[in-house]
């Protein structure tokens, strides 16, 4: 799971996907499947995508009560996704359940995804945070305080910001994941994204994993700047 560069699948439908993904042959990649096309296509898009030999993220970020969100992860394991999430605001007892769900859902000898809770989001300011959420820490506190309440609730990583990684791999250890989404070249637009940072600084953070939407499915030749991230991310 370590070192993953995780492709954004932010597309409406299976044939955009395929547009996508023919020119890189057999490549296998990391792949996150969103809510936009989960909701579209439903299961068998995992289905298709995994028989390809791809890893998935299904990152449909689960935020309901415990008893719901463990039901549906015990459904979503039997999707044999490499890693699925859920919001760290749901609480440690909703998250707790996630993981028990996941592992009533995995066939015995199989390995249970790997489940991560998203922070803060990468779009969220500490300004909105403050007065939209009425959270009155600052945002890096409230990310590490997401993080503490993760591990302890049994889950394996993150979603945070690369800027947050270092403090909480300091507060938690190495071995749990940040999985980072809002990466940008300098070059790239910043689009939605608030906190943004370039592969070279996640990969000096110690992040873990990055995930890299627009930049590379937006590209006009998706193939070339894919290599290109990989370069910038291994060094
Ligand atoms: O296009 P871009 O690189 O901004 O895509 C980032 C992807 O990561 C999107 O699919 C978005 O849903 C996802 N994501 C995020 N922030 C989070 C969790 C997931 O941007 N905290």
């Amino acid at each position: 799971m370590d070192n993953s560069l995780i492709i954004a699948l932010d597309f409406a439908n299976k044939s955009e996907i395929e547009r996508f993904l023919t020119p890189f042959d057999d490549r296998k990649l990391f792949l996150k499947v969103g809510m936009e096309l989960f909701y579209q296509e439903g299961p068998s898009i995992i289905h298709q995508l995994k028989e390809k030999g791809h890893q998935i993220f299904l990152d449909l970020k689960l935020h309901d009560i415990p008893n719901t969100v463990k039901s549906a992860m015990k459904g979503l394991a039997r999707l044999e996704c490499d890693l699925v999430n859920v919001h760290a605001a749901g609480g440690k007892e909703m998250m707790e359940a996630a993981v028990e769900g996941l592992d009533a859902g995995t066939a015995a000898g199989q390995k249970r995804p790997y489940c991560i809770a998203v922070t803060q989001l990468t779009s969220t300011s500490q300004e909105q945070m403050n007065k939209e959420q009425l959270i009155s820490v600052s945002l890096n506190e409230s990310v590490l305080h997401y993080a503490a309440l993760s591990k302890d609730a049994g889950l394996d990583g993150v979603v945070c910001s690369a800027w947050e990684s270092a403090a909480i791999h300091a507060q938690t250890g190495s071995e749990f994941l940040t999985v980072c989404p809002g990466i940008r070249m300098e070059s790239d637009q910043v689009g939605d994204q608030k906190r943004v940072a370039t592969p070279q600084f996640a990969r000096d953070a110690g992040v873990s994993s990055i995930v890299v939407g627009r930049s590379i499915t937006r590209s006009t030749d998706p193939v070339k700047s894919y290599k290109q991230w990989i370069n910038a991310w291994r060094g």
